[in-house]
Protein backbone atom coordinates (compact mmCIF):
# COMPACT_ATOMS: atom_id res chain seq x y z
CA UNK A 1 0.00 0.00 0.00
CA UNK A 2 1.47 3.43 -1.29
CA UNK A 3 1.54 5.40 2.46
CA UNK A 4 1.71 8.78 2.84
CA UNK A 5 5.21 11.00 2.91
CA UNK A 6 5.53 13.84 5.87
CA UNK A 7 7.01 17.03 4.13
CA UNK A 8 9.62 19.14 5.72
CA UNK A 9 9.19 20.88 8.29
CA UNK A 10 6.60 18.49 9.36
CA UNK A 11 7.67 18.16 13.70
CA UNK A 12 7.49 14.35 13.34
CA UNK A 13 10.80 14.07 11.19
CA UNK A 14 12.87 15.09 13.95
CA UNK A 15 11.72 12.01 15.89
CA UNK A 16 14.43 9.81 17.03
CA UNK A 17 13.21 6.59 15.88
CA UNK A 18 13.49 3.70 17.83
CA UNK A 19 14.71 0.21 17.42
CA UNK A 20 12.64 -2.98 16.29
CA UNK A 21 12.10 -5.59 18.28
CA UNK A 22 10.09 -7.83 16.33
CA UNK A 23 10.72 -8.73 13.25
CA UNK A 24 7.21 -9.70 12.49
CA UNK A 25 4.42 -9.90 9.90
CA UNK A 26 3.94 -5.88 10.39
CA UNK A 27 7.45 -5.61 10.02
CA UNK A 28 7.23 -7.52 6.81
CA UNK A 29 3.73 -4.74 5.43
CA UNK A 30 5.47 -1.50 6.36
CA UNK A 31 9.16 -2.71 4.32
CA UNK A 32 6.39 -3.61 1.73
CA UNK A 33 4.66 -0.49 1.83
CA UNK A 34 7.76 1.55 2.26
CA UNK A 35 9.08 -0.11 -1.25
CA UNK A 36 5.81 1.05 -2.72
CA UNK A 37 5.80 4.41 -1.97
CA UNK A 38 9.37 4.68 -2.33
CA UNK A 39 9.07 3.49 -6.16
CA UNK A 40 5.48 5.36 -6.86
CA UNK A 41 7.52 8.56 -5.65
CA UNK A 42 10.63 8.05 -8.10
CA UNK A 43 13.14 7.82 -4.60
CA UNK A 44 15.85 5.85 -4.28
CA UNK A 45 15.57 5.83 -0.59
CA UNK A 46 13.07 6.14 2.05
CA UNK A 47 13.00 6.05 5.92
CA UNK A 48 10.22 4.41 7.90
CA UNK A 49 9.69 8.38 9.97
CA UNK A 50 9.05 9.68 6.41
CA UNK A 51 5.82 7.44 6.69
CA UNK A 52 5.07 8.81 10.43
CA UNK A 53 6.70 5.59 11.75
CA UNK A 54 9.34 5.83 14.00
CA UNK A 55 11.41 3.09 13.84
CA UNK A 56 14.81 2.25 12.79
CA UNK A 57 13.96 1.14 9.38
CA UNK A 58 14.77 2.04 6.06
CA UNK A 59 14.78 1.02 2.85
CA UNK A 60 17.26 1.97 -0.47
CA UNK A 61 17.01 0.79 -3.87
CA UNK A 62 19.94 2.29 -6.66
CA UNK A 63 17.98 1.98 -9.84
CA UNK A 64 19.61 -0.27 -12.89
CA UNK A 65 20.67 1.71 -15.61
CA UNK A 66 18.07 -0.10 -18.00
CA UNK A 67 15.90 1.03 -21.01
CA UNK A 68 12.98 -0.48 -19.58
CA UNK A 69 11.73 1.89 -16.64
CA UNK A 70 9.27 -0.40 -15.37
CA UNK A 71 12.11 -3.06 -13.69
CA UNK A 72 14.74 -0.38 -12.94
CA UNK A 73 14.10 -0.60 -9.38
CA UNK A 74 13.15 -4.39 -8.81
CA UNK A 75 11.94 -5.46 -5.47
CA UNK A 76 14.28 -7.86 -4.88
CA UNK A 77 17.72 -5.52 -5.51
CA UNK A 78 16.08 -3.35 -2.40
CA UNK A 79 18.91 -3.15 0.66
CA UNK A 80 16.19 -3.21 3.81
CA UNK A 81 18.15 -2.23 6.57
CA UNK A 82 16.72 -2.39 10.54
CA UNK A 83 18.37 -0.67 13.35
CA UNK A 84 21.16 -0.01 11.77
CA UNK A 85 24.87 1.37 13.10
CA UNK A 86 27.62 2.74 11.61
CA UNK A 87 30.79 1.24 12.82
CA UNK A 88 33.70 2.45 10.55
CA UNK A 89 33.60 6.37 8.74
CA UNK A 90 36.41 8.29 7.06
CA UNK A 91 37.31 10.55 4.33
CA UNK A 92 34.67 13.11 2.54
CA UNK A 93 33.04 13.23 -0.38
CA UNK A 94 30.33 15.92 -1.75
CA UNK A 95 26.97 14.62 -4.00
CA UNK A 96 23.78 16.47 -4.47
CA UNK A 97 21.03 15.11 -2.77
CA UNK A 98 17.62 15.35 -2.23
CA UNK A 99 14.66 14.15 -0.38
CA UNK A 100 11.48 12.83 -0.59
CA UNK A 101 10.01 14.93 2.20
CA UNK A 102 11.47 18.34 0.72
CA UNK A 103 10.86 17.62 -2.62
CA UNK A 104 12.04 19.20 -5.57
CA UNK A 105 15.48 20.44 -3.25
CA UNK A 106 19.03 19.13 -4.63
CA UNK A 107 21.85 20.50 -2.34
CA UNK A 108 25.27 19.70 -2.08
CA UNK A 109 25.72 17.89 1.22
CA UNK A 110 29.18 16.92 2.38
CA UNK A 111 29.16 13.06 3.40
CA UNK A 112 31.98 10.03 5.07
CA UNK A 113 33.03 8.68 1.71
CA UNK A 114 33.34 5.50 2.92
CA UNK A 115 30.91 3.81 5.45
CA UNK A 116 31.33 0.21 7.29
CA UNK A 117 27.28 -0.31 8.44
CA UNK A 118 26.09 -3.54 10.68
CA UNK A 119 21.89 -4.12 10.07
CA UNK A 120 19.37 -6.98 10.70
CA UNK A 121 17.25 -7.61 7.62
CA UNK A 122 13.51 -8.41 7.61
CA UNK A 123 14.14 -11.98 9.19
CA UNK A 124 16.13 -10.91 11.95
CA UNK A 125 19.76 -11.93 10.45
CA UNK A 126 22.51 -9.69 11.23
CA UNK A 127 24.86 -8.17 8.19
CA UNK A 128 27.74 -5.82 7.38
CA UNK A 129 27.83 -4.08 4.38
CA UNK A 130 30.44 -1.47 3.44
CA UNK A 131 30.99 0.85 0.86
CA UNK A 132 33.01 3.85 -0.58
CA UNK A 133 30.45 5.22 -3.11
CA UNK A 134 26.49 6.11 -3.92
CA UNK A 135 25.46 3.58 -1.44
CA UNK A 136 27.39 4.74 1.13
CA UNK A 137 26.06 8.31 1.20
CA UNK A 138 22.34 7.25 0.70
CA UNK A 139 22.86 5.30 3.82
CA UNK A 140 24.30 8.18 5.16
CA UNK A 141 21.71 10.25 4.21
CA UNK A 142 18.90 7.77 5.50
CA UNK A 143 20.43 7.23 8.32
CA UNK A 144 20.13 10.89 9.68
CA UNK A 145 16.19 10.31 9.12
CA UNK A 146 16.23 7.63 12.27
CA UNK A 147 17.99 10.73 14.13
CA UNK A 148 15.26 13.28 13.29
CA UNK A 149 18.12 14.94 10.60
CA UNK A 150 17.01 16.33 6.95
CA UNK A 151 19.70 17.12 4.71
CA UNK A 152 18.71 20.74 4.30
CA UNK A 153 20.09 21.00 8.35
CA UNK A 154 23.46 19.83 7.21
CA UNK A 155 23.60 23.29 4.67
CA UNK A 156 25.50 26.19 5.55
CA UNK A 157 24.06 29.14 7.44
CA UNK A 158 23.86 31.22 4.44
CA UNK A 159 22.64 28.38 1.95
CA UNK A 160 19.91 26.92 4.68
CA UNK A 161 18.62 30.70 4.64
CA UNK A 162 17.92 30.76 1.36
CA UNK A 163 16.59 27.57 1.41
CA UNK A 164 14.11 27.93 3.95
CA UNK A 165 13.43 31.10 2.44
CA UNK A 166 12.55 29.53 -0.54
CA UNK A 167 10.69 27.17 0.67
CA UNK A 168 7.95 28.82 2.75
CA UNK A 169 7.50 30.78 -0.83
CA UNK A 170 6.87 28.01 -2.11
CA UNK A 171 4.86 26.46 0.15
CA UNK A 172 2.82 29.79 0.30
CA UNK A 173 2.16 29.19 -3.34
CA UNK A 174 1.14 25.44 -3.14
CO1 LIG B 1 15.52 11.85 2.90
Amino acid sequence: MIREIIIYPDKRLKSISREVESFDENLHTLLDDMYETMVAKNGVGLAAIQIAVPLRVLIINIPLESEDEEVDQPKENTLEMINPTIVDKRGSTHYQEGCLSVPGVYEDVERFAFAKVEYFDRYGNFHTIEDDAFLAIAIQHEMDHLDGKVFVEKLSYIKRKKFEKEWRKRKKSA
